[in-house]
């Protein structure tokens, strides 16, 4: 099948990558100029586990084009992909200029019968309007049929999730839609869940607030075991075991972050206020989150006797780890929490790019230590489990260690002299 993706951001290039090697002849369209041009070359702008590979392998393939033109991908696809970004605007209402830009730029190409497929992140009743601008201005009501088909995957594991999905949602009430994305996702393996246009969207609100409330409700709960003396850990381990709960996203740590959850929780408490609901548990959930860094902030405080006068390494700077994005990090907010306060921070992280005033920005995770009175861990890392303990020992002046994600052995670091510092970790 020929498919137009527009917007090559995160869902955009992963979804071209997918369909494209899939044997599907994509045609992504971008407004950037250079960045079509970096694309071309196969020069992608985000890391992302194998994301590159698959890419240089479609365009040798022919399979996958990048290009400015819009006119060229309308003319050649059935199906068109919106995957344009929907950043948050004031008081949390998602901004729709982008979605906006390519309605009114799709008006004067749509001259043949197209499905138009939503994947971005939109407010409940988005696509409703998108089918009544395009008819109101003057494309033909026939050649228009709306689908929302929201997108779930993760940074870090984004192809992985794309092939292998738990279900698919299509919001429409054509079946002629249905048909055309069944053809064209018959390589998944999942089941369907036909609903409304508006059903659709809210799905994908409700399930990312859900997944930001578990997070938050996990570190309600540390708090609570840390004045206990429970571990967290394991209490989230014997709760997961309830299918009714399930394990995932039960890491209790510093917070989330990212370019959804914060974004998409808001969001979806600004829909509920703008018709009189007051979406209490929405809002818990991220006075909690927010509170996450003030939480670990007071434990560093009780544990250095100097603070705020002190030297600090902070390992970890994206929102997670396997990704090198920075938007909303909960570690990046800790670490300018902590230079506010006064204390000399140093950062390390295997893959972001960081410039922040007055934080220094090392290279190397050993140096990053190297005379500092306490060490945090903001983002889980794989390759932090695996640095020499006794070497950082002998190098660090002071001896506290704070998890802020509950991924380090506690007994490991206490054999190497460390004091441990965690929330709901005795
Ligand atoms: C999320 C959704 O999972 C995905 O379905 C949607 O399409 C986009 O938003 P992503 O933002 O890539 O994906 O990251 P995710 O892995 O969900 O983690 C989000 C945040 O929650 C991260 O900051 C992570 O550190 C945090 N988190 C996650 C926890 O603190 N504890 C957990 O148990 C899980």
């Amino acid at each position: 099948m020929n498919v137009g993706v527009i917007g090559a951001g995160y869902v955009g290039l992963t979804i071209s990558a997918v369909f494209a090697k899939w044997g599907h002849d994509v045609y992504c369209v971008e407004k950037e100029d250079e960045k079509v041009e970096d694309l071309k070359a196969g020069r992608i702008p985000i890391y992302e586990p194998g994301l590159e590979e698959w890419i240089k392998e479609s365009l040798e393939k022919g399979k996958l084009v990048f290009t400015t033109d819009l006119a060229e991908a309308v003319k050649a696809c059935h199906l068109l992909f919106i995957a344009v970004g929907t950043p948050e605007g004031p008081n949390g209402e998602p901004n729709l200029d982008f979605i906006e830009q390519i309605i009114n730029e799709l008006v004067p190409l749509i001259t043949q019968p197209k499905i138009i497929v939503t994947k971005s992140t939109v407010p409940i009743g988005t696509n409703e309007w998108i089918k009544n601008k395009l008819i109101h201005a003057g494309v033909r009501s026939q050649f228009i049929t709306v689908v929302s088909n929201p997108e779930f995957l993760r940074e870090g594991t984004a192809i992985h999730d794309m092939c292998q999905p738990d279900k698919i949602i299509i919001g429409t009430d054509q079946v002629e839609a249905v048909e055309q994305l069944k053809e064209l996702y018959q390589e998944i393996n999942a089941p369907y869940l036909i609903t409304s246009l508006a059903g659709a969207e809210m799905i994908k609100y409700t399930a990312n607030s859900f997944l930001a409330m578990k997070i938050s409700f996990i570190n309600e709960i540390a708090r609570i075991c840390d004045a206990y003396q429970v571990d967290v850990t394991e209490v989230a381990k014997g709760i997961g075991m309830d299918p009714r709960i399930g394990s995932s996203f039960l890491q209790a740590g510093l917070g989330y972050g990212g370019s959804c959850f914060p974004k998409d929780v808001k969001a979806l408490e600004y829909a509920a206020k703008q018709k009189e609901i007051t979406p209490h548990l929405l809002q818990a959930t991220q006075l909690i989150n927010e509170e996450q860094l003030s939480l670990y902030c007071q434990k560093l405080r009780k544990s250095l006797t100097n603070f705020p006068d002190v030297s600090i390494a902070v390992w970890g700077a994206t929102f997670k780890p396997n990704t090198d994005d920075i938007r909303n990090s909960q570690a990046v907010k800790l670490i300018n929490l902590l230079t506010r306060k006064g204390c000399r921070v140093h950062v390390y992280d295997p893959v972001a790019s960081i410039s922040i005033q007055e934080v220094t920005v090392h290279s190397s995770i050993y140096e990053s230590i190297k005379g500092r009175d306490g060490l945090v861990i903001a983002t889980e890392w794989e390759m932090f489990h695996t640095v020499d303990w006794t070497l950082i020992s002998k190098w660090m002046k002071g001896k506290v260690v704070l998890d802020c994600r509950n991924v380090i052995d506690p007994l490991l670091l206490k054999e190497h002299g460390f004091e441990y510092v965690g929330v709901g970790r005795p």
